[in-house]
């Protein structure tokens, strides 16, 4: 009975200490409470909100330490470029350990602190993201696909199909295969002071086969569908060329059997020297002869008697 009693004990320690560190972790790995994030390598200068008078002994605390102290005009902690005319504190060339409250103090020569409640700057310096990369992984038997995104901590997650943002948030997307067949994922991962996009991916685990279907119809019916449509438009089309090709012969023929009976139809010099014809083309048109009148078009194959 002791022994479980003691083990009972032991396990509500245990998560009595994890649960504890994991509150800690979580405080000091959340970014939340910072008032201003900043680049690596960047610079911040923490404003002092305060008129400062050359009588006055300014200091700069980063959390609990000094790290500036100049007392009048003398600089007795850190350097004198460390603060502009101002009194504000200059941080450059920003690394993650610069990170911090910063807490200014001004205390007159008489020893009279007349900063009051100085505002105090929690800044956190961050790196910028990497772009991401998305690896694909092809589950449950090439009929599922995962897309993973390199992402690092405390950076946030935003995926995308074929460039509409999806519900989800997490490192990875799954789908299945048949569904986003030629869909592109691409993730967008940032911080407070930078974001990049990954390049798309695409999923290779499941390969249509021709006979597979689009849009849930089969291939077969849309190419079906699609020469069916093909033969209702070509068909009239076709059948009026095929008309119009034998008409055309036709009318060849019949011009070829006018030009044998009557060669020199059209010649003027020939027609003024047929018996019975004079010269003027006018006054024949009048008289009922075999001779077209002017404006009629004589390859339509109108015959001679067709005239008259
Ligand atoms: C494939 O994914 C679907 C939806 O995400 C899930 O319901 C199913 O269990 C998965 N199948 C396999 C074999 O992993
Ligand atoms: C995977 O799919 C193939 C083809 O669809 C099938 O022959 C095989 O049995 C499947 N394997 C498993 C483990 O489900
Ligand atoms: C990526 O996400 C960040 C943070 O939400 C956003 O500011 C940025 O515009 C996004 N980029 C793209 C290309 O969507």
């Amino acid at each position: 009975m002791t022994t479980v009693k003691k083990k009972k004990m032991a396990s509500a320690a245990t998560i009595a200490v994890s649960l504890l560190c994991c509150f800690i972790t979580a405080s000091t790995g959340s970014p939340d409470d910072c008032d201003v994030y900043a680049a690596t390598g960047s610079s911040f200068t923490v404003p002092l909100k305060h008129e400062l008078k050359e009588s006055d002994n300014l200091k700069w605390f980063k959390g609990m330490r000094v790290i500036f102290y100049r007392r009048q005009k003398q600089v007795i902690m850190g350097k004198n470029d460390d603060v502009d005319s101002t009194g504000s504190l200059k941080l450059t060339q920003l690394t993650k350990d610069k990170s911090g409250r910063y807490i200014p103090e001004v205390i007159n020569a008489e020893g009279i602190n007349v900063g009051g409640n100085l505002q105090s700057v929690h800044l956190c310096v961050l790196d910028r993201v990497q772009k991401p990369k998305v690896t694909m992984t092809c589950t449950g038997n090439k009929t599922n696909v995962s897309f993973t995104c390199s992402v690092g901590q405390n950076e946030k997650i935003e995926w995308f199909m074929d460039g509409k943002q999806l519900a989800e948030k997490g490192k990875t997307v799954t789908r299945v295969a048949t569904k986003v067949e030629n869909a592109h994922f691409s993730c967008n991962v940032s911080n407070p002071i930078s974001s990049e996009i990954s390049l798309p991916v695409q999923q290779i685990c499941y390969k249509p086969v021709f006979s597979e279907t689009i849009f849930g119809i089969s291939i077969w019916v849309l190419v079906g569908g699609g020469a069916g449509m093909l033969c209702l438009l070509c068909n009239p089309y076709i059948l009026t060329c095929v008309a119009l090709l034998k008409y055309e012969r036709e009318l060849y023929l019949q011009w070829s059997n006018q030009e044998q009976e009557q060669p020199d139809y059209y010649d003027h010099r020939y027609l003024q020297q047929l018996p019975g014809n004079t010269s003027n083309m006018a006054e024949n048109s009048n008289s009922p002869s075999n001779i077209p009148k002017p404006g009629i078009c004589t390859h339509c194959g109108l015959k001679r008697d067709d005239l008259k």
